[in-house]
């Protein structure tokens, strides 16, 4: 039994345990990382970001090829396109592999030590970590908790990751399922609806509010179920999910109709449930040390990442903010710089949004119901993407771009956009929101030609004058 002492020991190796780990290492810290999966990279790596990813990818060049087959337009066809899911399944699991594999390297390469077990407070500075046949005591000047968070499961619904499916399970299907049912339009109802649909299932997105993505921007949400309607998800809005039985192989589902009141049955044969997440805190001892957890079980912490209990700290899904990997990842690196005597600080409202679908979708800022609502006066400038040269070029005019800005100091203050590679256009709109920009910052810088981000510069110029090509 190892009795190792430790300036920083970190619980968790996602990407907000990893990234705090080899930056502590980096700044001089004797570092231990404790992870409980055989594999280091937590949720995101191995059974979210990533995969789910590679899945997007996938599957959108199936479709793709399948929309060439007899497709005239381009002059090009591609016949016999055909599916192996399992060769699919398996190079999306050897991206997962290299990548986990990875943070093994970038561990020995800043000497963090590894421990793969469950972690347990003993103290406020020991820490017991039960593997498989191991158990060690390690004890640490400062410890940081990146547990993560795990899927929310719904009353009277048995998942068992085969037929009634998380995430994870949805990433492991080993059919493509006739028919699905997917409970939740949030990012990972929407995303993984989509692989699903793109590789031939018909998908059903049940929805308990009368809107898909609560939260985001509600023009931005409507366009996008839009989108997502004409590319063949189906929606039903304001049903609750209340059930849930097997019947000949079949999973059926009992739903009330919010509204109307009444209860009607239907059935699929695969069901995702994709109601949200709660931070991971279960097992590691914290009521015992008096940590406080609020009433939704998110560790409380100061501006400081502190816990109730100066030497310990928290970061990413376990606290408050948005349940985000690059969010976990900046929690991460501040808390380091705090430990380390410097300032490390995170804007939440900096933390850009994005869904992984095509077109993607990418927000960072305020949205127009919270400015309203803030009684912030702002203006608006829009630019449609059916106007950018460069997304009719490559066939991909479906979405727009939205910015919000002050109205009397023309700052930015929120950013909408919907379109090809959103989610990487959005950066320029996160730089220019990091400085402070105003709109004609944006607008007065010279973006290339063509390019998606020139629906950008346009959006900017309308917030105070009038987009050009439009
Ligand atoms: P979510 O909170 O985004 O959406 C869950 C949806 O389920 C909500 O619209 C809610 O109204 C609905 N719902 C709840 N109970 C219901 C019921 N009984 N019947 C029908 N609908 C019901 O949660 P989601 O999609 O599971 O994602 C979890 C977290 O993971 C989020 O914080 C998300 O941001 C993050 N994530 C981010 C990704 C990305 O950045 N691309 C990808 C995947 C997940």
């Amino acid at each position: 039994m190892s009795e190792e002492k430790y300036d920083l020991v970190v619980i968790g190796s996602g990407p907000g345990g990893y990234v705090a780990s080899i930056v502590a290492a980096q700044k001089g810290m004797k570092v231990a990382s404790i992870e409980k999966r055989t594999t280091l990279g937590g949720t995101c790596l191995n059974v979210g970001c990533i995969p789910s990813k590679a899945m997007l990818h996938a599957s959108e060049q199936y479709e793709n090829a399948v929309k060439l087959n007899g497709n005239k337009e381009w002059g090009i066809t591609c016949k016999d396109v055909k599916l192996d899911l399992t060769k699919l399944l398996k190079k999306k699991s050897g991206i997962v592999d290299e990548l986990t594999k990875g943070i093994d390297f970038l561990y020995k390469k800043n000497k963090v030590t590894k421990y793969i077990g469950t972690a347990k407070f003993i103290t406020a500075n020991s820490i017991e970590i039960t593997g498989d046949n191991t158990r060690n005591l390690i004890h640490a000047e400062n410890i940081i908790i990146a547990t993560g968070s795990e899927a929310t499961h719904l009353p009277n619904i048995n998942i068992d990751e085969k037929k009634i499916v998380t995430s994870t399970g949805a990433l492991e299907l080993k059919e493509v399922p006739k028919k699905m049912i997917v409970i939740g339009a949030g990012i990972i109802g929407l995303e993984m609806g989509t692989v699903w649909r793109r590789l031939g299932s018909d998908v059903e997105v049940i929805e308990y509010l009368p809107r898909i993505l609560p939260g985001m921007d509600n023009e931005v949400a409507e366009k996008f179920m839009k989108i997502l309607e004409k590319q063949g998800l189906n929606f039903k809005l304001g049903q609750a999910v209340e059930s849930s039985k097997i019947v000949e192989n079949k999973v059926v589902l009992s739903i009330r109709n919010v509204t109307k009141e009444n209860t009607y049955e239907i059935d699929a044969d695969v069901v995702l449930v994709a109601v949200g997440r709660k931070p991971n805190t279960h097992g590691l001892g914290l009521k015992d040390l008096n940590i406080d957890i609020d009433k939704h079980g998110f560790i409380k912490t100061n501006n400081h990442f502190q816990t109730s209990i100066n030497n310990i700290y928290a970061i990413g899904d376990v606290i408050k903010g948005p349940m985000l990997a690059h969010k976990a990842e900046e929690d991460g690196v501040a808390a380091v710089e705090i430990i380390n005597g410097e300032a490390g600080h995170v804007d939440y409202n900096l933390v850009p949004g994005i869904i992984y679908t095509a077109p993607e979708v990418a927000v960072i800022g305020k949205t127009e119901e919270e400015l309203k609502e803030e009684g912030i006066e702002f203006n608006k400038g829009v630019f449609p993407l059916s106007a950018n040269s460069r997304a009719k070029a490559i066939s991909h005019t479906d979405g727009m771009v939205k910015i919000l800005s002050d109205k009397s100091t023309d700052k930015i203050l929120g950013a909408h956009m919907i379109g090809h590679e959103a989610g990487t256009v959005i950066h320029e709109l996160s730089i220019a929101m990091g400085f402070g920009a105003s709109s004609e910052d944006v607008a007065r810088i010279c973006h290339g030609h063509p390019t998606v981000n020139e629906a950008v510069k346009e959006a900017a110029l309308a917030t105070y004058s009038k987009a050009i090509h439009f």
